[in-house]
């Protein structure tokens, strides 16, 4: 007569809880508004408003931030990127935002990066 009860009801709770998390973890579509307000709040102000690294706290900076105009980051694979984002880089001031950010968060502000590093082709 099929499974016991126990084994049932736990089988349908596993399901129900794996579900929307591997949604999440794998389908989840970046938000390209999203990734702006993100990157307005915590990047421009070493990024700047078109990410060329110009910010207004650039200038007080000893190493330059990131200008994702530049080829480098225009060539640079989505995972490389957020890398850099979720770990930072060690002395720099680009430091690590997990923590800060949600992975969503992450993969928005991403997805508004590689639309700022594509603006110069
Ligand atoms: C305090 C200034 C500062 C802030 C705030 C900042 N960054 Fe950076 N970022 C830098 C600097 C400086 C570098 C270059 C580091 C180096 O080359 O050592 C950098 C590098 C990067 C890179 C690597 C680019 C490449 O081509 O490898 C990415 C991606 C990046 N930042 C994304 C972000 C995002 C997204 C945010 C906001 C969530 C952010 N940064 C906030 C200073 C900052």
């Amino acid at each position: 007569m099929g499974l016991p009860l126990f084994a049932r009801i736990s089988g349908l709770m596993i399901a129900s809880l794996a579900v929307p998390a591997m949604l999440l973890a794998q389908d989840y579509p970046p938000d390209l508004s999203r990734g702006k307000a993100v990157y307005e709040r915590h990047c421009l102000s070493c990024h700047g408003t078109s990410g060329r690294g110009d910010g207004p706290a650039a200038a007080s900076l000893r190493v330059a931030p990131a200008n994702f105009q530049r080829f480098g980051s225009f060539l640079k694979s989505d995972e490389e990127l957020l890398r850099t984002i979720e770990h930072g880089i060690v002395f720099s001031p680009m430091h690590s935002w997990r923590g800060q950010l949600t992975d969503e968060e992450m993969s928005d502000v991403l997805a508004y990066v590689r639309f700022l590093s594509q603006q110069a082709r």
